[in-house]
């Protein structure tokens, strides 16, 4: 890719002004930890070698031109740094808008404009965080461009920052933290309540981590994790009437959640927030599990996740749930579940390596004589965080 977004920048914005430099920022797969991240519960994505790469110059004026591969209907975005306003038609540049304009809300304003080429091979809308990806990008371009001094996990907070604000979309902050801090060969095992985290060697001994995408997109997707949202802010705001001072779901322990759960009236919100504490029991398992070898426990977490996701929380669809049921009738598969934000999207699944090849087989010929749609199948690794990539030139 990084031939590519070169070969792009130059033949759009020319290297008479010097080279530009070149960025790199993951998709990640969360591996179980669900709709927790917004409920103060735990997490454990890995990032992925999967990403977005771009190429940035500074500019002498305020000018913003940005150009995307992977979109090339949109043309080069053209705007500037004192009109950072969302553009209209759900723009993918308006991701890269809204980082400039948080960074520049913490006092952290480009002095002048930029040159961006992008390109990337996350799927779209597959719930593996290319949007996530194309903000910490941004980040990692603007603090190296400019000497900003931020960490990565600011780098992170500041992508949920401009998701939240500038897009709307009231997402946690695992994708941006994942993006920002992967290590290859490890998943992350995050507190999202104190950002304290936990790297974890994925050693899955014999096995593959394979992903495998619905090709299914859910338009409403957006509005429907909000609502997921708000209904664990109402159950958590009726459970402090019996347990006052309670932080956030993630602070239950399953028990405890069921000796107050009758304190929640709506049936509905006390079903998502059962959701929200079980996964969260259900990851600091998988955490021990893994660092234990015990794979077939790891498997049997992921599988009870997706249960969860599909029944209480309400977020699969009826082809990623096939997608599941194909995975869990398959010999030597250990564990499958939806992945991401849901409506649509990925399972992972972990699969012993002499069944991967059936397992592949089986899945795509099911799949389509089943829905008609023909997935794509991704053996995966964890990959590292983004980084400035030196070593490629022009
Ligand atoms: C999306 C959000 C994340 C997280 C997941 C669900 O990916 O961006 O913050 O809530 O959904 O786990």
């Amino acid at each position: 890719m990084t031939g590519e977004v070169l070969a792009a920048f130059a033949r759009q914005f020319g290297l008479e002004a010097g080279q530009p430099r070149l960025f790199f920022a993951p998709g990640r797969v969360n591996l179980i930890g669900e709709h927790t991240d917004y409920n103060g519960g735990h997490v454990f994505p890995c990032a992925l070698t999967m990403g977005t790469v771009c190429a940035a110059r500074v500019r002498g004026d305020r000018r913003l031109r940005l150009l995307s591969l992977n979109f090339p209907d949109a043309g080069v975005v053209e705007t500037d740094l004192d009109r950072t306003v969302p553009l209209p038609g759900e723009c993918w540049a308006n991701y890269v808008l809204g980082v400039v304009r948080a960074f520049a809300a913490e006092g952290l304003a480009p002095a002048r404009g930029l040159d961006i080429a992008f390109y990337g091979d996350i799927p779209a809308g597959a719930g593996l965080s290319s949007s996530a990806a194309l903000e910490v990008l941004t980040g990692t371009a603007l603090r190296e461009l400019f000497g900003f001094p931020v960490s990565p996990t600011q780098v992170a907070l500041l992508g949920q920052r401009a998701e939240n604000e500038f897009i709307g979309l009231s997402c946690g902050i695992m994708d941006q933290f994942a993006s920002a801090m992967g290590r290859r060969g490890h998943a992350i095992f995050l507190d999202t309540a104190t950002l304290e985290y936990a790297y974890a060697p994925l050693a899955l001994d014999g096995a593959k981590l394979v992903i495998v995408n619905s090709m299914v997109k859910h338009a409403l997707a957006g509005s429907a994790y909000n609502d997921r949202r708000r209904e664990c802010a109402r159950a958590l705001e009726a459970l402090r009437a019996v347990k006052p001072g309670l932080a956030s779901l993630g602070a239950l322990a399953p028990e405890e959640f069921d000796a107050l759960a009758g304190a929640i009236p709506d049936e509905v919100c006390r079903r998502r927030a059962r959701h929200a504490v079980y996964e969260n029991a259900r990851t600091r398992s998988a955490f021990d599990a893994l660092q234990a070898g015990d794979l077939a426990r790891f498997g049997a977490l992921m599988n009870a996740s997706h249960v969860s996701l599909r029944d209480d929380y309400a977020v699969s669809c009826p082809e990623v749930d096939t997608l599941a049921a194909l995975a869990w009738e398959t010999p030597g598969v250990l564990g499958s579940r939806i992945t991401g934000g849901g409506f649509g999207g990925c399972t992972v699944s972990i699969v012993r390596d002499d069944a991967a090849a059936d397992f592949a087989g089986t899945v795509a010929r099911e799949y389509a004589r089943k829905t008609g749609l023909t997935p794509q199948i991704y053996t995966v690794s964890a990959g590292d965080g983004a980084r400035e990539l030196k070593e490629e030139t022009l």
